[in-house]
C-alpha cells in the first residue's frame, strides 16, 4: 500500500458542506484496526442523504462517507481475519459516525466485517449493498409467517416501491422463494423488468393511495413495504389472517395512519427492519443465502459502475428519482 490515496472527503465549510475528491495520508483514517483495501462500494438514498449535506447523522468533518464497502484484509489488526480475506461491511454506522467505503481503503473496527462466501465477487456484493441486504432480512421475515403457522405456505405477497433497490430484490428473492409475487411500482414502463424479477402480477402504486378501510379484501400473506404512509395503511387493511407485513423504508412518507381493526380482527404483524444495527449472526445468515436467491445476471443489466468523481456529479439524481438501476462505486477506477 502506498502511503497516500484516493477518497471523497465530505467537509463544513462555514455553513456549506463540500465534497472532493483528494489524495489523503494513511494516518488520516482513524476508526478500528483492520486495514481494508476497497475494491468496491455501492450507492444507497441514504448515501446520496449524507452526500447532500450529512443528513445529521455525520457528527465530525471532515468525513469519509459510504455505508457499504468490499474489499480485501490487507492488515488484519486485532481481529481473527486473516490477509487475503475478502470481506462485507454494511451498516453499523460506517459511512456516519465512522468513516465509510468512498475510499481506496478503510480501517475498521473488526466486529463490523464478515467474511464474504466465495460464490459470489466483491463486485456482486456491492451490487446488493445495504439495499439488497434489506430485501432478503424483509423476505426472511414474511418468510416467517410459515413457522408461525406451523407450516401454511406463504404464496401471495405484495412488494412496494418495486423497481428501487430495495424492492426490485425482494420481488426476485421471494419469487425464488416460491411466492407468487405482485408489484407495485409507479413506473409502468419498468413492467418487463418487473416480470423478470419474477413478478407475477404489477399495480400501479396510485390504486393503493385512496384513504383505506379500515379491513380490506385479504389479500397478502405477506408484504414487503418500502414506502410507508397510505401505500402501507392499504397493504395492512388488506393483508390476510395472520400475515406479516415488514417495513422497511419511507420512499414515501414517514407518516402511518391506520387502525388497530387489522391487528385485533386479522391477528396481522407489523414488523419493523432495520439493516444498520443487525447481529452479526443474522448478517452472516443473510449472506450465506445469497449464492442461492440472487440472479446476478439479471441484476447486472442495470448496473453502472462509477468512479469517486463521477459520484459527485451522480448523487444528486438520486435525490430527484433520476437514476435507474443501481449505482456502484469503483474507488480504483
Ligand atoms: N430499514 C433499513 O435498514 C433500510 C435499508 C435500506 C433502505 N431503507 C429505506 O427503504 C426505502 C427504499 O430504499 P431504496 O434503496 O429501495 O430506494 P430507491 O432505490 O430510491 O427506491 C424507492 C422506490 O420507492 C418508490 N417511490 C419513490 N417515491 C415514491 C412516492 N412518493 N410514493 C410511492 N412510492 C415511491 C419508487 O418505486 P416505484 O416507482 O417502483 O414505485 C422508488 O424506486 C428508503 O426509504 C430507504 O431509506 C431502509
Amino acid at each position: 500500500m502506498t502511503d497516500t490515496f484516493k477518497a471523497l472527503i465530505l467537509n463544513k465549510e462555514g455553513e456549506e458542506v463540500t465534497r472532493k475528491v483528494t489524495e489523503i495520508n494513511k494516518n488520516f483514517l482513524k476508526h478500528g484496526k483492520v486495514l481494508v483495501k476497497v475494491d468496491y462500494s455501492s450507492v444507497n438514498f441514504k448515501d446520496a442523504l449524507i452526500l447532500k449535506n450529512g443528513a445529521g447523522l455525520v457528527k465530525e468533518f471532515p468525513h469519509i462517507p459510504g455505508i457499504d464497502l468490499s474489499g480485501t484484509v490487507l492488515e488484519k489488526g486485532d481481529s481473527t481475519f486473516n490477509e487475503g480475506d475478502e470481506v462485507i461491511l454494511t451498516g453499523c454506522r460506517v459511512g456516519e459516525i465512522y468513516f465509510g467505503g468512498y475510499s481506496q481503503y478503510a480501517l475498521v473496527n473488526k466486529e463490523f466485517l464478515i467474511k464474504k462466501p466465495k460464490e459470489f465477487s466483491n463486485k456482486e456484493a456491492m451490487i446488493l449493498g445495504t439495499a439488497g441486504f434489506t430485501s432478503l432480512l424483509c423476505a426472511f421475515a414474511v418468510k416467517a409467517r410459515e413457522e408461525l403457522l406451523l407450516g401454511e405456505k406463504v404464496n401471495d405477497v405484495l412488494v412496494t416501491g418495486a423497481t428501487g433497490g430495495v424492492g426490485s430484490v425482494a420481488v426476485m428473492v421471494l419469487t425464488k422463494l416460491g411466492c407468487n409475487v405482485t408489484a407495485v411500482t409507479g413506473k409502468k414502463d419498468q413492467s418487463e423488468y418487473l416480470k423478470e424479477l419474477g413478478a407475477k402480477n404489477i399495480i400501479d402504486r396510485k390504486d393503493l393511495e385512496a384513504e383505506p378501510r379500515a379491513l380490506g379484501k385479504g389479500l397478502w400473506d405477506g408484504v414487503v413495504d418500502t414506502v410507508g404512509g397510505v401505500i402501507l395503511a392499504n397493504a395492512i387493511s388488506n393483508t390476510k389472517h395472520s400475515g406479516i407485513v415488514a417495513t422497511c423504508g419511507n420512499a414515501s412518507d414517514n407518516k402511518l395512519n391506520t387502525s388497530v381493526i387489522p391487528f385485533i380482527l386479522r391477528g396481522i404483524k407489523l414488523w419493523g427492519i432495520d439493516s444498520v444495527m443487525i447481529s452479526n449472526k443474522r448478517r452472516e445468515f443473510i449472506w450465506s443465502q445469497v449464492s442461492k436467491l440472487i440472479d446476478f445476471k439479471i441484476l447486472n443489466k442495470r448496473i453502472k459502475e462509477i468512479s469517486l468523481e463521477e459520484l459527485v456529479n451522480e448523487y444528486p439524481k438520486i435525490l430527484k428519482g433520476e437514476v435507474a438501476g443501481r449505482l456502484i462505486i469503483n474507488p480504483n477506477k
